[in-house]
């Protein structure tokens, strides 16, 4: 089960002069109640790749498939399929009014107006918005932040098994990222996310599993555990260790005995707590 790529490879414009090779043989499975964070550097190929997993962009090699079902058609916009948020999902907004931009995905679903709208109702709350004040308004009369907000809303309207989001916090203040990550982790266990990245300190902690990218080559994929305790391809690609995590690294190396190695700072707190407490012992 899971939405599962097998041997992924694109290029760009093949066969002409500009042809750009934007992934190579990418493997990756991703199941509902996991969380998947796709880290690389800028140019390693995510975008391309949440396009691929999403069905809008077909691979120039590899397959896809969907709950065990091989796929080649557009996955996103499907009743429990996969829902994408694009890198700037401004531009995702196009109707006059915020409610009608929301209930938009529900209604393509093939929902009626009222039980579209009932969903348009339901989701602006879920990213802290009120319908009352922001329904009426124009998606082209807000904030950046606020149309960001209002584009998720209309990902979740859909209420999707899978839910892809390319840089989901980029530009956003503190409480516009916390509203974000509040959702999320509502959303967690009954989902399966995947969040690209290129800041491995804001998302590595909520992670269970890991794909780094560099130049559209796989460096790591796998549960986020693995690549913390040997980071190796982290640094190959390019990327920053989270400070927690390089914490625990110089704990163990110093002798405090650390066995797991976590990006999330309470986690990290408590380990790091556990493995002092051994040395005093
Ligand atoms: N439509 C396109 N035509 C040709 N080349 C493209 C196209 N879109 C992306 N590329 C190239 O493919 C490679 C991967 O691009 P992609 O947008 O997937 O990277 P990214 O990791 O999402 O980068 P960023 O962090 O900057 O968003 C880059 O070299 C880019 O220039
Ligand atoms: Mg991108």
């Amino acid at each position: 089960m899971g939405l599962k790529l097998t041997d992924i490879s694109h290029t760009y414009a093949p066969t002409t002069p500009f042809a750009v090779e934007a992934l190579a043989n990418i493997d990756l499975n991703i199941e509902v109640g996991r969380t998947l964070v796709i880290l690389g550097p800028t140019g390693s190929g995510k975008s391309t790749l949440l396009g691929i997993a999403c069905g809008l962009v077909r691979p120039t090699l590899g397959s896809l498939a969907l709950d065990g079902v091989n796929d080649a058609g557009v996955l996103v916009g499907r009743e429990a399929g996969v829902g994408l948020v694009f890198q700037a999902p401004e531009n995702q907004l196009f109707a006059e009014f915020v409610l009608d931009d929301v209930a938009f995905g529900p209604l393509n679903l093939g929902l009626g107006r009222e039980a579209a709208l009932e969903r348009a109702r339901d989701s602006l709350p879920a990213v802290g918005m009120d319908p009352a004040v922001f329904g009426d308004r124009s998606p082209f009369a807000l904030s950046g932040g606020e149309a960001r907000r209002v584009a998720l809303a209309g990902v979740l309207a859909m209420k999707p098994a899978y839910l892809l989001l390319d840089e989901p916090t980029a530009g956003l203040d503190a409480r516009g990222r916390d509203g974000v990550l509040a959702v999320l982790d509502e959303l967690a266990p009954t989902t399966g996310i995947v969040i690209v990245t290129h800041d491995a300190e804001e998302f590595l902690g909520r992670a269970d599993d890991v794909l780094v990218l560099a130049q559209g080559r796989s460096e790591y994929w796998g549960p986020v555990e693995g690549l913390l305790a040997n980071p190796a391809p982290l640094l190959a690609a390019g990327l920053v260790l989270p400070d927690v995590v390089r914490v625990l690294h110089d704990a163990r190396d110093v002798g405090v005995p650390i066995e797991l190695f976590t990006a999330d700072p309470v986690r990290a707190a408590r380990i790091l707590a556990a493995g002092l407490a051994k040395v005093r012992s």
